[in-house]
């Protein structure tokens, strides 16, 4: 009985051991995300992505992290043909990279909730930190859509205010990227990348 008692304890802190190791280990399917996304310049005109497919991309940005889990980004998705030319018509030069996306996002933050407490500004980087929770929902979203097989631009080139009027964006809200989201009709190219220790030190 005692001999028993070993084994089923060896047996259970094997399968501890096996799965703690597995979690420590990044998978393989998560670098090719990683390193697989690039910004695509050029969609396929072909493919469509349906309104459930953005659902779940924006249902994985809801997992991000935000200050105090404010959450202060919100999404407008263009994906009728009326409100896709409009959205192209308000990214100034990259109007010709993704005129065959089949979605368009416009990605803004509520003003006053991130980085705030009781209405005052919790340090000096204020509504940056609204800011800095819209890039990590985006990058979130953009991750996601690469591991659904889609590829994404974020733009900065943009025209804030017309697309203000045409989502009908309160003015509590500051607009930030729009997002392509399609197909790749291209094969990117992986740009430089600076040195490891030139962004980077160690104490
Ligand atoms: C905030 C932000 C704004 C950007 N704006 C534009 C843009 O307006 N047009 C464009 O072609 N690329 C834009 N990009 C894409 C960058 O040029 C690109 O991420 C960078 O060159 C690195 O390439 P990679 O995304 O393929 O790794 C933007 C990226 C970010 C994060």
């Amino acid at each position: 009985m005692k001999a028993f008692k070993q084994m089923a304890l060896i047996a259970v802190l094997s399968v501890v051991t096996l799965q703690v190791g597995a979690q420590a280990t990044t998978s393989p399917t998560f670098d090719k995300v990683l390193t697989s996304r690039r910004s695509v310049r050029n969609y396929d005109a072909t493919k469509k992505i349906s309104e459930a497919e953005v659902r779940t991309l924006i249902r994985a940005a809801q997992n991000a992290p935000s200050w105090a889990n404010q959450q202060p980004t919100k999404y407008y998705v263009a994906i009728s043909d009326k409100k896709l030319k409009a959205v192209q018509d308000l990214v100034g030069g990259n109007k010709e990279r993704i005129k065959n996306a089949p979605v368009l996002i416009v990605s803004t933050y509520e003003r006053g909730k991130s980085g705030f407490f009781r209405g005052e500004k919790t340090n000096e980087i204020g509504d940056g930190w609204g800011a800095y929770d819209n890039g990590l929902s985006n990058c979130y979203l953009i991750l996601q859509a690469r591991a659904m097989g889609f590829d994404t631009l974020i733009m900065g080139m943009r025209e804030a205010d017309k697309l203000r009027t045409l989502f009908n964006i309160p003015e509590n809200e500051t607009v930030m990227a729009v997002i392509a989201l399609g197909y790749r009709a291209e094969e990117p190219r992986t740009p430089r990348h600076r040195e490891l220790d030139e962004i980077v030190k160690f104490f």
